[in-house]
């Protein structure tokens, strides 16, 4: 059976957790690679909204193993707090959740010295969820990490902490922030240890014992392709690599044993926090698809900033991640415009420029170029069938493909799993379709 990883193609948000959770079922394990509770991965099962951050989006489904890998950054408040909501909700977990013992752990000084670096950065700041994610990588690529494995030695625990809050607390104590006492976060460390020893192991080991007993493995990325550490719009990014290489580093997996790469593009394009945004809509419009499209952070609960679709942007993370099928979301979002704009291209210094820049300086200046096409204007929303679709609709999808040259696996049309149209014949290439449509939350034909 193939493994895929499914990978946002954008700034974030484009329905990852609802096509994880919707695909699940045809996959034994479901592993996160990178990013923190940064992340908000929205799922509705029959009107309940569940919000993941931490915990891969295939947890709401029974017999399935849900792996937080190497290049994940773990805050074990985080995570003990999102088991908590989910039990509370009814669903299991405990053997089904393996944590990698080299994943850094985030503790209480990352969020407080990334407030301190964003009141440094004033009009320059990131805007980032403030949840200690760019601290805790910092302290990996600078050897200075804890992981979650150290958790279960005490002398080097000790060690580590101790050295990790004198050097913290001199600058929060420049700034003025409140200091750590080393033995309270130890003594933390030590509660962590008793609540979350029991998920550690050595993750790569582990993944590659299931695939040779025939398990198949969908890898979820966190944010998206323009949000990546080197490939994404930098400095206005996260500190990870979002994008399909980031599989094999934060998972300690091999490039061959990825068989697809799926991508997730919105109909449309949002951003949280700063940073440029070439087809952002400042007017009305935007704040049209802001409301439609319930388009608040499942994080922060900022707003998030709305814009047309990119092709040239989509272009840039078909090729990083090697995307030959992407599954469209929220159109339904789009189902009452006259017209809407798609971003074919950029013009910088009135030249043409014929691919995604890695500059600031350029995607701050750059002017977006459109085609416009007429709008649908028929309620799509809850669609199931791939015949009910308009055709002007299609004819938009086409348009999309033809530019990201990429074709459309899946069509998602609202926020529930049944409402989703599946293009079988594409799909059945690489996923055992009949143990997703024959459930009996979800009974769809195309
Ligand atoms: P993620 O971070 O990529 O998992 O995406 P988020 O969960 O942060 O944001 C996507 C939002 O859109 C969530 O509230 C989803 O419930 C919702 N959603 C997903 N797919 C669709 C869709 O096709 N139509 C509509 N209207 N909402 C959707
Ligand atoms: P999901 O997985 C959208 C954004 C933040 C900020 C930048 C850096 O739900 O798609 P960070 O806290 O990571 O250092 O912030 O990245 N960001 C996201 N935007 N969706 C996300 O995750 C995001 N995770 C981080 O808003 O601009
Ligand atoms: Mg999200």
């Amino acid at each position: 059976m193939s493994n895929i990883a499914v990978v946002g193609m954008q700034w974030g948000d484009e329905g990852k957790g609802k096509v994880t959770d919707l695909l699940t079922p045809a996959f034994d394990i479901v592993a996160r690679y990178q990013g923190g509770n940064n992340a908000g991965h929205t799922v509705f099962v029959k009107g309940k909204k569940i919000v993941l951050h931490l915990i891969p989006s295939g947890i709401l489904h029974e017999n399935v193993l849900c792996i937080i890998g190497n290049g994940v950054v773990v805050n074990p408040r985080a995570f003990l707090e999102e088991i908590e909501q989910l039990e509370s909700l009814g669903i299991k977990v405990d053997d089904n959740i393996v944590i990698s013992k080299n994943a850094q752990l985030i503790l209480p000084y990352h969020p407080s010295i990334e407030e301190v670096t964003e009141k440094i950065r004033g009009d320059k700041k990131i805007g980032t969820t403030c949840k200690g994610i760019g601290p805790a990588y910092v302290d990996k690529t600078a050897r200075e990490g804890i992981k979650t494995g150290d958790l279960l030695n005490m002398d080097v625990l000790r060690s580590k902490v101790e050295q990790s809050v004198k050097l913290k607390n001199i600058i929060l104590a420049h700034f003025q922030s409140p200091i750590f006492e080393p033995e309270e976060i130890i003594k933390e460390c030590l509660f962590y240890r008793d609540k979350i020893g029991k998920y550690l192991q050595d993750v790569s080991y582990l993944i590659e014992k299931k695939i040779n007993e025939g398990k198949s493995i969908l890898f979820e990325g966190a944010q998206g392709t323009l949000l990546d550490i080197d490939h994404g719009t930098y400095p206005y990014v996260t500190s990870s690599n979002s994008t399909a290489g980031g599989v094999c580093t934060g998972l300690g997996v091999s490039p061959d044993k990825i068989d697809h790469v799926i991508g997730i593009v919105k109909a449309y394009t949002t951003r949280v926090g700063s940073g440029p945004f070439p087809t952002e809509i400042h007017g009305s419009t935007g704040k049209h698809l802001q409301k439609k499209g319930n388009e608040y952070g499942a994080t922060t609960g900022r707003p998030r900033r709305c814009g047309w679709i990119d092709a040239t942007a989509l272009k840039h993370a078909a090729r990083i991640n090697g995307i030959k099928k992407f599954v469209l979301t929220k159109p339904d979002v789009l189902d009452e415009l006259d017209e809407i704009k798609i971003g074919i291209g950029y013009s910088y210094k009135d030249s043409p420029l014929d691919r995604f820049p890695t500059e600031s300086w350029v995607l701050e200046e750059l002017k977006p170029v459109y085609k416009t096409v007429k709008g649908w204007k028929k309620r799509i929303h809850g669609t199931k069938d791939h015949q009910s679709l308009p055709e002007s609709f299609l004819d938009y999808v086409k348009l999309i493909e033809d530019l990201v040259q990429a074709e459309v696996v899946m069509i998602s049309t609202g926020a529930e799993r049944e409402d989703t149209v599946f293009l079988r014949d594409k799909m059945e290439k690489f996923i055992d379709l009949d143990k997703i449509v024959d459930r009996p939350d979800i009974n769809n034909e195309s």
